[in-house]
């Protein structure tokens, strides 16, 4: 594939870098008001919202957002991966953002409900998923900024799919100097809708350098790296069993990627070393001048694992290895897609069962 090639595919689908095959028929929704608390779910034709003018969530804000994925299951069945955990995250953006926390069991039933509804549609091609994206907004018409006494829930889903089916893509990346993405004590560390429109202008700055993805440092001193566009990055030092896979602690201004713990947890399950670590971009650059650094990758439920090939901070461009997904990358990504589809071991529980109608 050429450089315009990829930057076209990366530029145009948006969802870091999955091809996207459309959103499909059915939605749920549940409704929260102080007087009652939850109501549904309901399942439904996926249609439009009809929101009078002053509903809050288009003048304070408040909506969050999660993003999950069912798997076609090697015996035909199909599995959502690791709900409890977004249900438990999307219980975390709520709190912050003065929303009411969805029960766990209520934002599972609801995912298995449309899952239920729509799996027919779901590529059997290798690399395609369901991909899931409840949401939750403030629905009260008011224009004070307070927390809102009325709450809708939705639930959509789409089919998305990787552009080399089941193997593993190499992207190109800008460090981004300018525009914290996210600063201590903010909401980097939770799914807020409005984290993402501020990052359009530095993803944009980071095509016209003709990377595909933004690399994110720390808003204190700019100089610590958090995270890779919507996913968590990892460093890996040496080759084969003295492997060492290298990720930035969690500092409470970046996201705690579900899929970041899936592969702190696939790594070690490898046989790697796995270690915390701060990395500045400086850092980077001289390890892999050396060829300490061997490999880079970046997690998450859109990208699964995708491989960092080469790295521009301003006038400087450096290679990741040979450019192309080095073995560890590839060892992490293939454990990781067989787990979802049912073709590893599950000890942890993560794969969550839905019963299909026949
Ligand atoms: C900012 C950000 N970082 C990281 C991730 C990866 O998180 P997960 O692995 O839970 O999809 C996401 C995606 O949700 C994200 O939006």
């Amino acid at each position: 594939m050429t450089t315009i090639d990829a930057e076209a595919r990366h530029g145009e689908t948006g969802l870091d870098g999955a091809q996207i095959g459309g959103f499909t028929a059915h939605m749920v929704t549940m409704r929260w008001t102080v007087d009652e608390g939850w109501t549904g779910p309901v399942l439904g034709p996926r249609t439009d919202l009809s929101l009078p003018p002053a509903t809050a969530v288009l003048h304070t804000g408040q909506s969050i957002i999660e993003g999950l994925a069912a798997h076609r299951q090697q015996d035909g069945t199909v599995a959502i991966f690791r709900p409890r955990d977004h249900a438990r995250r999307f219980q975390r953006s709520a709190r912050r953002l003065s929303m009411p926390p969805l029960p766990e069991e209520h934002f599972v039933r609801a995912l298995e409900t449309l899952v239920a509804a729509d799996h027919g549609a779901m590529s059997d091609q290798p690399g395609w998923r369901l991909y899931l994206r409840p949401f939750m907004f403030a629905s009260e018409e008011n224009l004070v900024p307070r927390p809102a006494r009325e709450f809708t829930f939705v639930a959509i889903a789409m089919i998305i799919g990787n552009y080399f089916g089941e193997d593993i893509e190499s992207l190109s990346v800008w460090v981004c100097r300018d525009f914290p993405r996210a600063f201590p004590g903010g909401t980097g560390d939770v799914k807020y809708a409005g984290n993402y429109a501020p990052t359009l202008l530095a993803q944009t700055k980071a095509g016209q350098a003709g990377c595909h993805q933004v690399v994110w440092l720390d808003a204190a001193e700019r100089r610590w790296i958090e995270e890779m566009g919507s996913a968590n990055l990892f460093f890996v030092r040496g080759t084969g069993s003295e492997a060492v896979v290298v990720t930035p602690e969690l500092t409470g201004s970046f996201l705690p990627g579900v899929t970041r713990d899936t592969v702190l947890a696939l790594a070690a399950r490898l046989g790697y070393t796995v270690r915390h670590e701060r990395m500045s971009p400086e850092r980077w650059r001289e390890e892999c001048a050396s060829g300490e650094i061997t490999e880079t990758f970046a997690s998450g439920t859109a990208t699964v694992v995708t491989a960092v090939g080469s790295v521009t901070d301003g006038e400087s461009t450096w290679a990741i290895g040979d450019g192309t997904p080095g073995p560890v990358s590839r060892a992490v990504h293939q454990l990781m897609i067989d787990s979802q589809h049912g073709r590893a071991a599950d000890p942890a529980g993560w794969r969550h069962p839905v019963r299909t109608p026949a």
